[in-house]
């Protein structure tokens, strides 16, 4: 399983094992072969479908994953107990990935085994694994507990029974760089077998550890999509693998184009969205507004941009704020066709801040306003889908449905949908369209400030995003809640195609 290559490292996925034991996600079948599909089209070198021993249905996940014909080998987790083992080689997978704790704490209080207990249950199931014809990694558990000489005494005899890769987990995440660089060379020291490396982020230090062992000589890591897992998550794989590529120079099979698609899906599978500031994949992570940004990443991207976001499949986003600079600003219009005069763009830039410094976020929409305003005239923003009709049922013992009519590119499309309310219905149906003709989808929708009395204006804020991750945000206010959500709804989709159209249009 190592690599001939020295500068090769290998990567090994955890997202469906380890990600799947986060607190809160349960995926099913289906999602769960989507997600494989999606990272053996990433290029991970290795795909951890699950736990087959540990329910009925997860044995059937396992096992479909290892029919698909993916790219990526498949292993599938298992205790070192025949039981286990034989349900993992029953799937039919590639890789057997089996483990014991190593440390007192976890040997004593964990699976209540002595220490000649786990080195003969380590022995017994990897030689077990092998008479089976399959590669077999091994993982003493809690190794960066665990007494060194054990864990040396505990590899040598996994090496010795055949592993063909011997995992060093951080499991409770209590490493540091420097200390993981010393183990990792003390385990080099006891064994020749390819070392990999699992380390999860309970002090936020599993990207770092991860490269730190990488450092030492290890050749594989194990990751997970946006970080998940146990607790606080697991190494993040997008992370792992840019600063391995940009950082270390080292290679991987994976394409990162298609990590910020990646890491979408699995966000949108699993229901646990990205911080807005991750690194890489998060919203904020290649948007710019103070000036001073704006104005460096238009005239020369490297100035405040490591790498280009195309790199991970990405686009630079420059944000009106109070922050905000005048080149941004205007870079910005000129995205969607607006050209103000010098004179007319300091006045825009003057609102903008303004709308800052009240603690307003400055959406798409407020900038096209607020410049329509100051430019003297009515920009018509070009439309490609429109509202042709809505019908809306509620009632006390009536399912609310909405029925929408649209027009995009000057055709004639309808659905109908239910939902809980009037609001969730019509979204639902307009999603409904567009997601098959153009694959836009609602994530974010807010209801901004009702004021007054039973005629009071709804202000409904929306965020819509397309299939490439291009966001936008747009806004209606109306008497009328369900009029206001369609109207924010048609802008952003409006936007979010035109915005597309022109970027198609530049290549
Ligand atoms: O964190 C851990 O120790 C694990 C093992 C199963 C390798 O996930
Ligand atoms: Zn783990």
């Amino acid at each position: 399983m190592g690599s001939k290559d020295s500068r090769y490292i290998r990567v090994f996925d955890t997202t469906l094992r380890d990600g799947e034991q986060t607190p809160g996600v349960s995926l099913t079948l289906d999602d769960k072969i989507e997600i494989a599909r999606q990272l053996s089209l990433l290029g991970v070198d290795a795909i951890e479908a699950g736990s087959p021993m540990s329910s009925e249905g997860e044995k059937k996940v396992v096992k479909e994953i290892a029919k698909a014909g993916l790219d990526s080998e498949i292993c599938a987790l298992a205790r070192t107990t025949r039981a286990d083992i034989d349900a993992a080689i029953e799937c039919d997978v590639d890789l057997v990935h089996t483990f014991v704790p190593t440390s007192p704490v976890q040997m004593k209080y964990a699976v209540g085994l002595s220490p000649e207990q786990v080195l003969a249950a380590t022995v017994d199931s990897i030689e077990y694994v092998k008479k089976h014809g399959l590669k077999c990694e091994f993982s003493p558990m809690d190794a960066t507990r665990s007494e060194l000489k054990f864990l040396k005494q505990v590899c040598q005899a996994a090496e010795k029974a055949g592993a063909d890769m011997i995992n060093i987990p951080d499991t409770v995440g209590i490493m540091i760089p420097r200390t993981m660089r010393q183990l990792i060379e003390e385990v080099k020291t006891a064994v020749k077998v390819p070392i990999s490396i699992h380390c999860h982020d309970d002090f936020g230090m599993a990207v770092a550890n991860s490269l730190a062992a990488v450092e030492a000589g290890a050749a594989q890591v194990h990751a997970t999509i946006n970080g998940l897992g146990e607790r606080a998550g697991n190494a993040a794989l997008e992370e792992v693998v840019m600063a391995l590529h940009m950082i270390y120079k080292f290679k991987t099979g994976v394409n990162t184009r298609l990590l910020y698609s990646t890491s979408r899906m699995v966000a949108t599978l699993t229901g646990i969205s990205v911080q807005a500031n991750k690194a890489l994949v998060g919203e904020n992570a290649f948007a710019h507004e103070s000036g001073i940004h704006t104005r460096g990443v238009t005239a020369k991207p490297l100035t405040f941009e490591p790498i280009k976001p195309e790199l991970v499949g990405r686009t630079r986003k420059l944000v009106a704020g109070k922050l905000a600079g005048t080149r941004g600003i205007k870079a910005e219009l000129e995205d969607v066709g607006i050209h103000p005069t010098e004179e007319q763009l300091k006045e825009i830039v003057q609102r903008v801040k303004d709308l800052g410094d009240k603690g307003k976020m400055v959406t798409d929409a407020d900038l096209i306003a607020l410049t329509s305003a100051v430019m003297g005239e009515v920009i018509q923003e070009e439309k490609i889908v429109d509202l042709g009709d809505l019908a809306v049922i509620t009632g006390i013992k009536v399912i609310p449905t909405a029925s929408v009519k649209l027009i995009l590119d000057g055709k004639e499309y309808i659905a109908a949908e239910t939902g809980v309310g009037p609001v969730d219905a019509v979204l639902k149906a307009i999603q409904k369209l567009t997601h098959n003709l153009a694959k836009i989808r609602l994530k974010e929708y807010r209801l901004e400030a009702i004021t007054g009395g039973s005629n009071a204006v709804a202000e409904v804020v929306i965020k819509v995003e397309d299939e490439k991750g291009h966001i936008v945000s747009a806004r209606a206010a109306r008497e009328d809640i369900v009029m206001a959500s369609v109207e924010a709804m048609i802008n952003g989709i409006n936007k979010c195609l035109i915005k597309n159209r022109k970027l198609g249009n530049k290549k």
